[in-house]
Order: structure tokens, then sequence, then C-alpha cells
């Protein structure tokens, strides 16, 4: 992974981005644009990033039929991202159709790494039984999400940290495990349920961590920024 530590741009418009970077000068970071921005300002605002000097992680969690996924994943391609998503519950053909459609639209660029949404980090065990009508434990669904994955021969998954060591043993320790849902001592859980710190992620093996509010909306971002990748590089 190119940084450890990706931060979540949960913004709407360019102008917050361009914004909330600037104090940041010449870092070269790994950000995170998901659809609330991408939906706003779509490819130019990734090829801004990229000319900016940083990796994107395009976190769009496909999930439609696989000729549809196998279409967009071949467009998304010629962005060259370096990280992008689906969503697990698509099932292993959508995801094998989405590698298909990376590797068929990697023409010029490396193909994109590409991962899985197990259970978002906003589900808890009552909505998932409940509301989503699946049965057994959080484990049990990402566990098994996460084999399904890996048939597909994706690169990894995006779970909670406390995910991450039931994943390791069953798919090994080059399995990419992307874990949201990071929170400090101090901060806001806000809509995340299955958090953990910086270092209980490290200490869990997570491949990287990507943290949103936590940086985003703290007074100092860049200060913030750099305690928690001292606090990750820190951790064993
Ligand atoms: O602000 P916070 O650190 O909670 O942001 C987490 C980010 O990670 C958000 O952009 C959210 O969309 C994303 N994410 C998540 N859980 C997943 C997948 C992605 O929280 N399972």
């Amino acid at each position: 992974m190119l940084q450890p530590v990706i931060i979540a741009l949960d913004f709407s418009t360019r102008a917050e981005v361009e914004g909330f970077l600037q104090p940041f000068s010449d870092e070269q970071l790994f950000l995170k644009v998901g659809m609330e921005l991408y939906y706003q300002e779509g490819p130019d605002l990734v090829n801004y990033l990229q000319s900016q000097g940083h990796a994107v992680f395009l976190d769009l969690k496909l999930h439609d039929i696989p000729t549809t996924v196998y279409k967009a994943m071949r467009g998304i391609a010629n962005l060259g991202v370096d990280l992008i998503n689906v969503h697990a519950a698509g099932g292993i053909e959508m995801m094998k159709k989405a590698i298909e459609g990376l590797e068929d639209g990697s023409v010029i660029n490396k193909r994109p790494l590409c991962i899985a949404v197990t259970q978002l980090t906003s589900t808890s065990v009552e909505t998932m039984n409940e509301e989503l009508n699946i049965p057994g434990t959080i484990q049990d669904t990402v566990e098994h999400y996460a084999k399904n994955a890996e048939k597909a021969n994706l690169d990894g998954v995006v779970c909670s940290p406390l995910e991450v060591p039931f994943i390791r043993d069953c798919c090994g320790e080059r399995f990419l495990t992307i874990t949201p849902g990071i929170r400090l001592a101090n901060n806001d859980v806000n809509d995340q349920k299955r958090i953990a710190s910086p270092v209980q992620a490290k200490e869990l093996g997570s491949s990287c961590i990507v943290v949103g509010r936590t940086i985003t909306r703290s007074e100092k971002p860049v200060i913030v920024y750099h305690q928690i990748l001292d606090m990750w590089r820190k951790a064993e």
C-alpha cells in the first residue's frame, strides 16, 4: 500500500476539497473519493487529485448485474486510480466481472487493486439479522463474503479492524484488509458501530486504515493526520 492512512474526502464540492488539502502543502496523500464527492464532481476531480501527486481510492461500492459492473469497471480503469471497490453482496460472478472489466480497461495504466465491502462498519448485528434478514454473527457473514471475494480473485476486503484476525486466518497474509471505523479516544462515534483506534487496527493486522471525520472535521487536520500516522508506525 502507498500510505497506511487513507483520508476519506467526504465533501460535496471541489472547492471544499481544495480548501481541506491546502494546508497539506506538497505532501503526497492517499485519498478516498466516495460517492458524495464523485457524484458531484466526477472524473475531473480524480484527475485533479492525481495531478497533485495523490493516490486515489475510488470508493463507489459497485453492486449491480455482472455485465453492468464489467462495463462500469472497464471505463473506470481509464481513470488510473489505485484502489476501487464493489459490494461482496453482489456475488462471486459479479466480482469476477469487476476484475475482468478492470483488466480489459487497463490498457495504459496498471490495473487498480479491487476490494470488496463485506458488511458496512455502520451495520450492527441486530440490523443485519432483523432488517437485512441475514442470520448469524457479523463474523459469519464477513468471513463468508471475504472467502467469496478471494474466490473471485479480488485483492482484499473492506471490513472493521475487529474482523481482520479471522480474515487473515481464512484468506492469508497477502489479502488486503482496508479498515474504516477508526476513532481516537476523544472522538464521537457518529454512525459507526464496529470501531477501533489506529493502534488497535495495526495490532489486529489491518493493511491500512480509512479515516474520515476524525481528520476532516478537526480544527487541525494536518496535525491529527500526522498523529495518526505516528501512532500507526509505532504500533506493532
Ligand atoms: O468519518 P469516518 O471515519 O467514519 O468515515 C469512514 C469512511 O469510510 C466513510 O467515507 C465511509 O463511506 C467509508 N466506509 C465505511 N465502512 C465501510 C466502507 C466504507 O465507513 N464498510
